[in-house]
């Protein structure tokens, strides 16, 4: 039964709108941009027009030599796991709670995944790392979760040191930065989705940066055969005979995608800069409440592609996480989401039983790693409550109606819990 309570606080909300967030915005100049790249090309052979454009900016903006786009996220970073030549042998150390193609594609490269648990912010850690190096450790990649950068001088310290591959999947994170560095410049290589949720989006799309020559070659010569190798990859290469069918593979990017991205991309630090006002006034409004845990970002610029409440619930009078997300639910904001299918991988069968799927690179002696100890990952996964960061000055109204209704339900949390409670 629904309380009168909640129904009042639910009639006392008001939404300008049945959106509540919408990304990406298709604005004029989007819509713009696709029509003229329509007239102009809709396949780009080598590295030229619009797919040059975005590649040449994306580059520039991150001060890295070489960009390479590709058709997703995922492909993006199989082209990382390619460009260092991970093979059977060889050891990736991953985190274990990211979204799982931060480290799927390696199960094309027989090389074998080893994963860490994260800290209280949900990221990779030195320590973490540290445990999981053995002597056939050729790479490590971290995630920036959510946009929240990782302590990154650390880590980028310790695989100098260890002489490790540093990778980063920088998804989650475009224009984040870590002591004022960009995310994506710390390592060997870096990709980014360029996904329809993600902060620069095609729809669909991914991107590639390094400065290491040898990743590139590979990485291009992986995806991108035929023009795009005989145009960027010299004769003196050893593998440059190869140009004409690269890896047999084909990755390229749409460039009616990358029209789309590439407006988005003239205005990733104008949203960065207003998501980071809706954040702050987020925390400033949600940290009062003991059983909410706010993100804290201490010398780092988070790009906000997500704002994750922990949920304690040994402060929370007695309500479940269930329960007060169902009430915010039922006062209205949809938006308020569990993430699913982001969440802690190392018990994946894809990880678990490589043999199954992949018996040409893998064999059932294979070790898994379940009775490793990923418990701050399972808790950080169990008590994540996902909220959007919006991005644009005329969303006042909408980000101030969520941060009323959240206070409305923390306020019964602590002082009249028994009507948010089930049964
Ligand atoms: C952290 C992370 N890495 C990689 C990807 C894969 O990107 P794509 O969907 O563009 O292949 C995603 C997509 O959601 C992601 O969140």
């Amino acid at each position: 039964m629904i309380s009168t309570v909640l129904n009042d606080i639910k009639c006392n909300i008001h939404f300008d709108s049945n959106e509540h967030y919408v990304w990406p915005r298709i604005t004029k100049n989007v819509e713009k941009n696709v029509i003229n790249q329509l007239h102009k090309s809709i396949s780009i052979y080598n590295r030229s027009g619009i797919l040059k454009e975005f590649e040449d900016s994306f580059s520039e903006y991150h001060n890295v030599k070489y960009a390479l786009l590709s058709n997703s996220g995922t492909n993006a970073i199989f082209s990382m796991f390619e460009g260092i030549g991970l093979q059977p042998g060889d050891e990736i150390i991953a985190p274990t709670y990211t979204f799982f193609a931060t480290i799927s594609p390696v199960i094309y490269t027989g090389a074998t995944p080893v994963f860490c648990d994260c800290d209280a912010t949900g990221n990779i850690t030195v320590a973490e790392i540290k445990k999981k190096i053995t002597d056939r450790t050729k790479a490590v990649i971290v995630t920036h979760m959510w946009g929240m950068p990782c302590d990154m001088d650390e880590i980028s310290h310790l695989c100098k040191k260890r002489n490790l591959y540093l990778l980063e999947d920088c998804s989650h994170a475009h224009g984040a930065t870590y002591k004022g560095q960009k995310v994506g410049t710390f390592g060997d290589a870096a990709a980014w989705s360029l996904q329809g949720q993600k902060i620069i989006t095609g729809g669909e799309g991914g991107i590639m940066l390094t400065n290491n020559e040898e990743i590139y070659y590979r990485a291009t010569l992986q995806g991108h055969y035929n023009k795009r190798c005989k145009q960027e990859i010299p004769e003196n290469y050893e593998l440059s005979k190869f140009s004409l069918t690269g890896m047999g593979l084909k990755f390229r990017a749409h460039p009616i995608a990358i029209s789309i991205a590439l407006e988005q991309f003239s205005h990733l630090d104008e949203f960065i800069a207003q998501k980071n006002i809706y954040a702050e006034k987020m925390i400033s409004s949600f940290a009062k409440y003991p059983f909410l845990k706010v993100p804290s970002y201490e010398n780092k610029s988070p790009s906000w592609y997500a704002f994750i409440l922990q949920y304690d619930d040994r402060f929370s009078n007695g309500v479940s996480i269930d329960e007060f997300c169902e009430a915010l639910h039922f006062i209205g904001l949809k938006e308020v989401d569990r993430p699913g299918s982001t969440a802690p991988v190392h018990n994946f069968p894809l990880f678990t039983e490589k043999s199954k799927i992949m018996p040409r690179l893998y064999n059932s002696t294979d070790h898994n790693q379940n009775d490793d100890d990923y418990s701050n990952a399972i808790l950080f996964y169990k008590n994540a409550i996902k909220l959007p960061v919006w991005a644009f000055k005329d969303e006042e109204n909408i980000v101030n109606t969520y941060i009323k209704g959240i206070e409305s339900i923390c306020d019964l949390v602590v002082n009249n819990p028994t009507v948010l409670k089930r049964g």
